[in-house]
């Protein structure tokens, strides 16, 4: 499809190479990067990254980074909280929002194969302003996942701990009910993965491996064992009547409800949505793939087939654990540390319960180490363009890994985790990444419009109308989250905006070189 594509539109690739040169010429904040400008910038040595991902490597890192908190944690306090069985449909809302991002991103990540992920793809598409406002949104996303899902590990390994005897002490065991302590574990363990990281790709990827398959069999055995125990009437309500929720009318609300002056609520079919919004967590890291896409060896082909293949099978394994879950415990009695191992324990199994408890906290290192890789990633990008200081793009001479962006960012990230409790920091991630969603699939119509010429192996189909139900359906989740989530969303985004015009707008490398060009 793409020597097609390549072969018939050899005169306006030229036509390319010409508008580059005009392209490059522009000035001030909505400066582009030309696409070939990026794909040329990963092949100078010192910032080349190595090239050795295969598509089922792709998938692999996807599904590991997918599952995480959100289907071992999330589901139990969402049911409990928020849509009781109707969690599933909650999934399947959120599964499709992803859906249609998933197809904006396939076809970014196709014809920007470089790393860096939304922010290379709005570099070459919508300017440097919105690059860089982007980049920053993912750090958000990225750099706090990593921490949530820590926490949330952390969790886990406590509960393994506990059962065989050891107990840490309070101060050692994370921020709880408003009681301020350190997570231990959740730090040691973001700095373990740190070490791994700079090692290098190859060993993290083949550490991933072994991972992704315990989570998964773990993942399956929930649904073949559960479905024994399933009992009919555990489903009646499927969607809960609604609850008015208490002191929930200020900025705790969903945005959409304040909004539109509804009386804030929990359950009934309002319920699916704000469930969507939450568990839309669970989802997280199918982008990630496309941040890899410069260390794949056929970046075209591969990177849409990990996207779309990682997103499908998680979409119906999180339908199917939700539905079995939901079956074995009445929602409202589900526990909400760890919902998947206490269902097995109310139905008198403790034996599975240990191995689900096992599995999970295996399972979510995986999550924090691809999260961590795909922060570090988009850093480096971003430090190679000029936008943060050169340092962080220096490649390891021996490892061939942006050392010095991953040792700073799994360090704060520890800090974060150490010292941050999960609920809120989930949220925010959330918004973050729709965002992300957002101006990637308006990138995708503003990119076919400026570059039709370029190779596009892998195509979003029915340009305008996906990239726009994409638009909505992520603004239609963003206005599901609490209002409180907005406004630190905003804080962040107006911090990143005054680094940018203190440090990135002058710095910029295509800043300086369009400076420099002749006139
Ligand atoms: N999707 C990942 C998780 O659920 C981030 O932990």
């Amino acid at each position: 499809m793409s020597t097609e594509h390549q072969g018939s539109s050899g005169d306006s690739r030229q036509g390319g190479a010409a508008r580059q040169d005009s392209v490059g010429r522009q000035q001030g904040v909505f400066r582009t990067k030309t696409v070939e400008q990026s794909i040329r910038d990963t092949e100078e040595p010192e910032h080349a990254l190595k090239k050795s991902l295969s598509a089922l490597d792709l998938t692999v890192f996807g599904v590991g980074v997918i599952i995480g908190t959100g289907i071992f944690v999330l589901t139990g306090k969402i049911a409990k909280e928020t849509a009781g069985p109707s969690v599933a449909l909650a999934f399947v809302v959120a599964g499709v929002v992803c859906g249609l991002a998933a197809l904006c991103y396939a076809e970014f990540a196709s014809t920007v194969p470089v790393a860096g992920s939304a922010y290379t793809f709005s570099y070459a598409s919508l300017g440097e302003l919105p690059a860089w406002i982007i980049g920053w949104d993912l750090v958000l996303e990225l750099a706090l996942g990593c921490a949530v899902v820590a926490v949330g590990w952390s969790g886990y390994m406590r509960s393994l701990l506990d059962t065989a005897g050891i107990n840490l002490p309070d101060f050692l065991s994370g921020t709880h009910d408003g009681k301020f302590g350190f997570d231990l574990l959740a730090c040691i363990l973001v700095l373990v993965i740190t070490a791994i990281l700079v090692a290098g790709m190859k060993l993290s990827s083949r550490v991933t491996s072994v991972i992704v398959g315990i989570k998964v069999t773990v993942v399956l055995l929930v649904i073949i064992v559960g479905a024994f125990f399933i009992t009919g009437a555990n489903y009646k309500p499927f969607v809960p009547p609604t609850v008015e929720t208490e002191g929930g009318s200020g900025l705790t609300a969903p945005l959409v409800q304040l909004l539109f002056g509804f009386t804030p609520t929990s359950f009934g079919v309002m319920g699916i949505f704000t469930a969507a919004a939450v568990v839309f967590f669970a989802f997280i890291g199918f982008d990630i793939v496309a941040t890899a896409a410069e260390e794949t060896k056929l970046p075209q082909r591969d990177v849409p087939r990990g996207i779309l293949g990682s997103l499908i099978i998680c979409t119906l394994l999180y339908v199917a654990v939700s539905v079995v879950v939901t079956g074995m415990q009445k929602y409202s009695d589900l526990s909400t540390d760890a919902p998947l191992a206490d269902a097995f324990k109310s139905v008198g199994h403790p034996f599975w319960a240990g191995l689900i408890s096992f599995g999970a906290a295996v399972g979510l290192t995986s999550v924090c180490m691809i999260l961590l890789l795909g922060q570090s990633r988009v850093f480096f990008a971003m430090s190679r363009d000029g936008l943060l200081p050169k340092t962080f793009s220096q490649v390891h001479p021996r490892f061939g890994t942006p050392y010095r962006s991953t040792i700073l960012l799994g360090a704060l990230v520890a800090v974060v985790a150490g010292f941050t409790s999960i609920d809120e920091l989930a949220e925010l991630v959330n918004i973050g990444t729709l965002f992300a969603f957002v101006v990637v699939a308006v990138g995708v119509v503003i990119l076919r419009r400026k570059r039709p010429d370029l190779p596009r192996s892998f195509k979003t189909p029915l340009v305008p109308l996906i990239p726009a139900l994409s638009v909505l359906a992520s603004l239609w989740l963003m206005l599901n989250l609490p209002a409180e989530t907005w406004l630190r969303f905003g804080v962040w985004m107006l911090i990143g905006v005054a680094v940018y015009f203190v440090y990135g707008r002058r710095n910029s490398k295509l800043g300086k070189s369009t400076a420099a060009a002749p006139k």
